[in-house]
């Protein structure tokens, strides 16, 4: 296996005064997470508005640097990069971002959005290479350039637009692409094309993509694997078939529960914890962060944050339920995600 392309490694952000300071806000806690290059994937980070998913998409980008712990792009400490290595990470992690509009100025023709990275990246050597690339780009996320170059923002659909901005991203050749909630501001008939785009991009030009959303549908329809978050802390990972159908962790069934699925004869999250330990848990404690909430909270779930474990290959759980499984460590969760495991192999790439 080659050096990973991305690696969080134990990263903490914390927003607003010290670690110890009442203001602050953890939005992620302790989370390392590798990203491989060589087996593109679409990895889903799911969880609800507050959980950290686009703090972590940020620190991802380097557009924020962690409280503490590293972020490193291609072994190299992004928050020192500088200049021609700067340049060239900017260049291999590009982003899709929630709204589509942010990146459109509304007085230039949306061909604007396209020639400017061009220009900037030394793309194309002719006015003909250049129209070449825009066209080549456009098809490829499902777009006819015919009826996409020449016009304005507002001429265009929500979901044209955001396609526009996944050809932009296409266009750059990135060997990452960062879709924080690509989808929400967009109409819900609009979504499919723009999630099916992000699937082709994926697919024919193998470039792995990182999917944050708060949507465990869509997660579901266009993800290989998933990671649910809770709270700045990841709960769940694993196969996104086996995360959905066997939900382990009590927050993942929360969620799974809540969704109306579109097919009522299947039977979703089938595997159901029960109650173990009448337990009312503190209002502060240093434990699990979902034991508030949680209906199997059990005494020692206040005691320590449960470390991943693997509820079965491929799958793993931070929740002291499975704490008679194999405990992983943190970085061994994101090995779950980078790499399918074959059939009945073990999880462990090396
Ligand atoms: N710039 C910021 N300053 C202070 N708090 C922030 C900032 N950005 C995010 N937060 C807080 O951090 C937590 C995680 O936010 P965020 O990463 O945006 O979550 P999500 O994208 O999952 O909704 C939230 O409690 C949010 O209020
Ligand atoms: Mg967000």
């Amino acid at each position: 296996m080659t050096e990973p392309l991305i690696e969080l490694r134990n990263v903490t952000k914390v927003y607003g005064g010290g670690v110890l300071s009442r203001e602050a806000t953890v939005a992620l806690d302790d989370v390392s997470l590798t990203v491989q290059g060589d087996t593109p994937q679409i990895v889903s980070v799911v969880g609800e508005s507050g959980s950290g998913k686009t703090t972590l998409a940020s620190l991802l980008m380097g557009f924020i640097a962690p409280t503490s712990g590293t972020v490193r792009y291609r072994g190299e400490d992004v928050s020192k990069l500088r200049g021609e290595h700067m340049r060239e990470f900017r260049r291999d992690v590009q982003a899709v971002f929630q709204d589509p509009f942010s990146v459109f100025n509304p007085f230039y023709k949306v061909d604007h959005v396209l020639t400017v990275p061009i220009h900037k990246f030394r793309l194309a050597r002719s006015k003909s290479e250049r129209t070449e690339l825009m066209e080549s780009a456009l098809e490829t996320v499902g777009l006819r350039p015919d009826e996409t170059l020449g016009r304005y923002p507002h001429q265009l659909s929500g979901g044209q637009r955001q396609r526009i901005t996944v050809a932009r991203a296409l266009m750059l050749r990135p060997r990452l692409i960062v879709a924080d909630e690509p989808v929400s501001m967009v109409d819900a008939s609009l979504r499919a094309t723009i999630l099916e785009s992000l699937r082709t991009v994926n697919q024919t030009l193998n470039v792995p993509i990182l999917y944050i959303t708060h949507d465990l549908g869509t997660a579901y329809h266009v993800s290989d694997h998933i990671l649910v978050m809770y709270r700045g802390t990841i709960v769940e990972a694993g196969e996104v078939e086996t995360v959905i159908n066997a939900p382990k962790h009590p927050y993942t069934q929360l969620l799974i529960d809540s969704i109306p699925w579109p097919d009522p004869t299947r039977r979703w999250g089938e595997e159901r914890v029960e109650r173990t330990e009448a337990f009312s848990v503190p209002d502060e404690h240093g434990g699990c962060r979902f034991a508030q909430r949680c209906p199997s909270a059990m005494s020692k779930c206040v005691t320590a944050p449960p470390p991943p474990f693997l509820s079965s290959p491929g799958h793993a759980a931070s929740c002291y339920l499975y704490a008679d499984r194999p405990e992983l460590p943190k970085e061994d969760l994101s090995t779950l995600l980078t790499l399918a495991p074959p059939e009945g192999s073990s999880i462990k790439a090396s």
